[in-house]
């Protein structure tokens, strides 16, 4: 009899700034698409987001919006887990031997998006800033997870995760399965309105680059016009010479399904100004649908999910510690 078990994604939101199209189309919709595939596992990173300066009250608030957003966006809270990772215990007791046995300063050292946060030379940002792709690390190699969907920001990461995982299972006991990354082809690396060199991101201090996901659709409709474009008026998909255009092609094609080589010949001959309100109209018709999901779920509910979600979290988790620890030599 062949038995059909089902390969494991893992992956997470960090509970912090407002989450945007970005993350939407390069994680969230990602995972919709492979629930069903996948064994699946999502998190709300709460002990990430406590590594930036942050506000208790917003915090608290910010994890149930997260799980409301995975909700609305499309995930089946009745068949895949999503739980807050404070709430299982195991997490931050891997990262900690991860620490201790696995990671190198060399290894962390290398992070760019650590070097990006910190600033060049900063010595006054917390430990757990530096020590975070290690925390991450543990949250992905405790699930035995095959797969993790991600935006392409978050790939070193995971090759840091890969990385780990490989020493330990060499230098220990092969615990760990290897897990890879799967960043989608279209929409990996969605871009700031107001400047398409950087990507979009919940920190950027100018609101008017990201699309939030609970942006009134009227001001997302602004902040579309408003759209950064680039020199020449011809609507083609070419990053490197029309980053800006390029950036709401994928945009459109995505939320409007629709292949960017069709939209071209839509467009061809027309104007920014009338692929922009077009779009404009797509992004608003998508935050209204999502919001009303959004707005239907209540948060006694969304508490009930994460408390059911990390009942059944916690076994896998605690099993793999438990081998962990044998392994180094603590039980
Ligand atoms: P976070 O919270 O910064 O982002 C969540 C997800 O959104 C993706 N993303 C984007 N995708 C496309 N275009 C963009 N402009 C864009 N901005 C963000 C991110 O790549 C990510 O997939 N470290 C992670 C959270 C984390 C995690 C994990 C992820 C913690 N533990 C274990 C996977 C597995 C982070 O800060 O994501």
């Amino acid at each position: 009899m062949t038995q059909n078990i089902k390969k494991r994604i893992f992956s997470g939101v960090q509970p912090s700034g407002n989450l945007h199209i970005g993350n939407f189309l390069g994680a969230i919709k990602q995972w919709v698409d492979l629930q069903d595939e996948y064994d699946s596992v999502f998190s709300v990173v709460d002990y990430h987001a406590i590594t930036v300066k942050y506000d208790p009250n917003v915090l608290k608030k910010k994890i149930i919006e997260i799980a409301k957003i995975y909700i609305a966006g499309g995930i089946n809270s009745e068949r895949v887990i999503i739980f807050q990772q404070s709430d299982v215990r195991a997490h931050t007791e891997l990262c900690w031997i991860l620490n201790a046995v696995s990671a190198r300063i060399s290894d962390l050292n290398k992070m760019t998006q650590f070097k990006d946060k910190a600033g060049l030379g900063n010595v006054n940002v917390g430990v757990g800033l530096y020590d975070y792709p290690v925390l991450m690390a543990a949250d992905i190699l405790l699930y035995n997870t095959d797969i993790v969907p991600v935006g392409d920001d978050q790939l070193q990461h995971v090759e840091l995760a890969r990385d780990l995982a490989k020493r330990f299972n060499h230098d220990y006991e092969k615990i760990f399965k290897i897990p890879e990354a799967k960043i989608i082809k279209q929409g990996a690396r969605i871009m700031g309105l107001d400047n398409p060199e950087k990507k979009m991101s919940k920190s950027a201090k100018s609101d008017l680059s990201r699309i939030g996901l609970l942006d009134k659709p009227r001001l997302a409709m602004k902040k579309i016009m408003k759209a950064t474009t680039d020199i020449g008026a011809e609507i083609k998909f070419c990053p490197k010479e029309k980053p800006g255009i390029s950036n709401l092609l994928t945009i459109y094609s995505l939320l409007g399904n629709i292949e960017i080589k069709k939209l071209e010949k839509k467009y061809t001959n027309k104007m920014y100004g009338e692929f922009k309100k077009d779009l404009a109209e797509i992004v608003a018709e998508f935050l209204n649908n999502f919001q009303k999901k959004y707005n239907k779920t209540d948060d006694k509910q969304i508490t009930e999910i994460l408390t059911a979600g990390a009942k059944k979290a916690e076994p896998i988790a605690e099993e793999t510690l438990l081998k962990v620890k044998r392994a180094i030599g603590l039980k």
